[in-house]
């Protein structure tokens, strides 16, 4: 029997452009499949469409609209090589959710891979270690208590420090402060927020505990919907990262209720698109004063009409690349420079130290593919010093393909 629904506990999540929508709408999809008893809450913005919204109608039991808060702050988000998420101060808004008692924050470009309930037992600010920093947390998965008073101070801290990294992740941690030596049982088990990084870091843990994960995040500049392919293609061989993206793409094309409207896959080019259109574009001018004073506006249902799902069809096609390599357009300063790599933060290269650099790694995973001859010492250290420099080539050497199956490798 299903457990009882609690009103006043929610999943929230979180979508400003129609390619995170894909994203959110696997989220709540993936929560109604392991049957959560909580109610389910997506944030979207002004500009994503109707046609992006309305899948998400049916999904999650409240579609609210919030203004866009973008922290502007391109110096610090150069540091986390996504000169993108400022725009991700908009997931403050979730403490205005005032309906609810406690919730649980989960980024759109999170799967959930069972019933995750229990995490309502935690008190706020609970949340996993970043891969990275296990003295910060990472804000992808975080319980915590709608309030004013929180949301205020909130946006006072903005506005009086700023963010360490030009995202919401440096705000709460400085704000939350003393997560990291207050209160173990606010440190969620790294299940419930395991990363993409965490599969190279230190597999040996990911093979003795991975099988029990909970909530796999696809943290980094390239996400689940940038990535289609042909499921029987990996069925025998697949990565686990692999598995986890086939995953994802079944929870995307899960018919959930009979009348769920899942957007066709023939119009993804489009969304892919987008969202690397979004990447590519250079963000605002850096800002004084953190735009705090963008309140939230009254909570908007818009109910949608439906319309019948179309038929999952032409599921094979490719791996986009990575967001592009800087360019005299969008290159404004050597950390600037400094391009995303799978984990989307600075991650020391998998094995470094150990003589097998990340641009060795890559160009070994070149090495191995049909299009790229072996490379002789002395141009593996070039592609060393360039790759240390910022300077990827990622529709070369460093792309995502290659990447992928060096980590393939790490993995096997
Ligand atoms: N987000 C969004 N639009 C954007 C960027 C981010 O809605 O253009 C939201 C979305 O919920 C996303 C979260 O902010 O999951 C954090 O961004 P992302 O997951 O890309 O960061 P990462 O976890 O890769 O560092
Ligand atoms: C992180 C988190 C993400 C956050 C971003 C910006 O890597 O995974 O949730 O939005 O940093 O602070
Ligand atoms: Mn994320």
């Amino acid at each position: 029997m299903p457990a009882p629904h609690v009103a006043d506990q929610a999943f929230v999540t979180l979508a400003t452009t129609d390619a995170y929508c894909m994203g959110a709408l696997v989220v709540g999809k993936s929560l109604r499949h392991y049957g959560t008893s909580r109610r389910i809450v997506v944030m979207v913005s002004p500009n994503v469409s109707l046609e992006a919204r309305r899948p998400l109608e049916f999904v999650f039991d409240e579609v609210l609209q919030v203004n866009v808060l973008d922290s502007g702050d391109r110096a610090h988000l150069s540091w986390l090589g996504r000169p993108e998420l400022g725009v991700t101060f908009t997931k403050l808004h979730c403490w205005m959710l005032l309906r609810y008692h406690k919730c649980v924050f989960l980024d759109a470009d999170t799967l959930v891979l069972s019933n995750i309930d229990e995490l309502f037992e935690r008190e706020e600010l609970s949340a996993a270690p970043d891969a990275g920093w296990p003295d910060c947390f990472n804000s992808g998965v975080f319980v915590f208590r709608p309030s004013l008073h929180t949301h205020t101070r909130l946006l006072e801290h903005a506005a009086q420090h700023g963010s360490f990294d030009g995202g919401d992740q440096g705000l709460l941690n400085s704000f939350f402060s003393d997560w990291a030596v207050t209160d173990i049982n606010k440190h969620l088990p790294f299940i419930y927020n395991l990363s993409a990084s965490a599969f190279y870091t230190y597999l040996p843990a990911f093979q003795r505990y991975g099988y029990d994960a909970k909530i796999v995040h696809f943290l980094g500049g390239v996400k689940p919907w940038h990535c289609s392919f042909n499921p029987q293609a990996n069925q025998d061989s697949g990565s686990q990262l692999d598995q986890y993206v086939k995953l994802w793409w079944e929870e995307y094309l899960r018919q959930t209720p009979p009348t769920v409207a899942t957007p066709d896959p023939r119009e993804l080019s489009k969304m892919k698109h987008s969202a690397v259109t979004a990447a590519q574009t250079p963000p605002a001018p850096p800002r004084v004063q953190p735009p705090v004073s963008d309140s939230l506006p009254p909570e908007v249902h818009v109910p949608l009409p439906s319309r019948p799902p179309p038929a999952p069809t032409d599921l094979t096609i490719h791996v986009l690349p990575p967001p592009a390599p800087p360019t005299p357009q969008n290159m404004h300063t050597d950390l600037e420079e400094k391009g995303s790599d799978w984990t989307g933060h600075q991650d020391p290269p998998p094995g470094e130290g150990g003589g097998d650099s990340w641009a060795e790694a890559s160009s070994s995973a070149s090495a191995a593919s049909d299009e790229q001859p072996v490379e002789s010492e002395e141009e593996k250290q070039k592609h060393r010093r360039l790759w240390e420099e910022g300077h990827m080539d990622y529709l070369g050497k460093d792309s995502f393909q290659n990447i992928k199956k060096k980590l393939d490798r790490f993995l096997k």
